[in-house]
């Protein structure tokens, strides 16, 4: 049998399936495990220590299925639980294992995108509120101007697949509306969480034409593969069949119709228990 040392892509739920496709488009080669833990999403109005504690549990869950690296496609985790995992856990619980987030690469890449240097910054309450963007973009872009807005109510939204409905289109837009009114100048929206590129086309369609509205995905996936050629050591424990398994914390066939109409294929899940 073929070895399985997947890496491990983990979101509170759909979201992380977003970045994932973009992994799968530029590493077709690798194998990845998805972890979704719908059954307790949304994480963006919890506290720091309950991100951290089911971020943890997602991570372990993961290295235990044999994953050397897991990516936190997830933004609220990335803010809330990663530095933690990477300085506390991971030196003592797996010192040769690896987590990523993907705030920093995201940000490191933000500068070049906006001509007026003024970002507006769409995410979760959690994500906001820890601030991550606004420090983050100051180190890598110190003359950018950084509005922020949190969008409790899209998440929701998305997981329940009720965002192209009428009121979920009216939300969408009063959010988008409120976070351009904090700065007329901004010209690029980042989407710092990763369920929100499923509403991309539509935001784009309602902003003004000067205003790009960018997606996570293709910068993470860009930033992994320059991470594992820096690190052959991480690289050469993942194993290459091409083949993706999709794990979730909810029931297994609503994950797969979800799932499956978001991606736009067929998608079988499994269901497991965290903690
Ligand atoms: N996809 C997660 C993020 O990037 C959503 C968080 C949530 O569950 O609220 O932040």
């Amino acid at each position: 049998m073929n070895k399985f040392n997947p890496i491990g892509v983990f979101d509170s739920g759909y979201g992380g399936l977003t970045i994932l496709t973009e992994l799968q488009h530029k590493m077709p080669d690798y194998d990845f495990l998805y972890l979704g833990d719908n059954a307790r999403a949304p994480y963006g109005p919890r506290s720091f220590d309950v991100v951290y504690e089911f971020t943890l549990e997602a991570v372990q869950y993961l290295f235990n299925q044999g994953c050397e690296l897991v990516i936190l496609a997830c933004n609220t985790a990335s803010a809330k639980a990663l530095r933690t995992i990477q300085q506390k856990d991971l030196p003592h619980l797996f010192p040769s294992k690896r987590v990523l987030g993907v705030i920093r690469p995201s940000t490191e890449a933000i500068g070049e995108l906006s001509q007026t240097n003024h970002v507006g910054i769409l995410a979760t309450e959690g994500t906001v509120k820890s601030e991550s963007y606004v420090i983050e973009i100051s180190k890598f872009s110190p003359n950018t101007i950084v509005s922020q807005h949190a969008c409790p109510i899209w998440v929701p939204l998305i997981e329940n697949n009720k965002h192209f409905t009428e009121a979920g289109k009216m939300f969408i837009k009063e959010d988008v509306e409120s976070l351009l009114q904090k700065d007329e100048q901004i010209d690029t929206i980042i989407l710092a969480c990763t369920h929100y590129p499923i509403l991309k086309d539509y935001i784009q369609s309602i902003v003004p034409k000067n205003v790009t509205i960018v997606a996570q995905g293709a910068i993470i996936a860009d930033k992994l593969e320059d991470y594992l050629v820096r690190h052959s050591e991480i690289e050469s424990k993942c194993s290459k069949n091409g083949s993706t398994r999709y794990l979730t914390t909810e029931n297994e066939l609503i994950f797969n119709q979800n799932a499956s109409r978001l991606l736009n294929k067929n998608i079988i899940s499994e269901h497991i228990k965290l903690l």
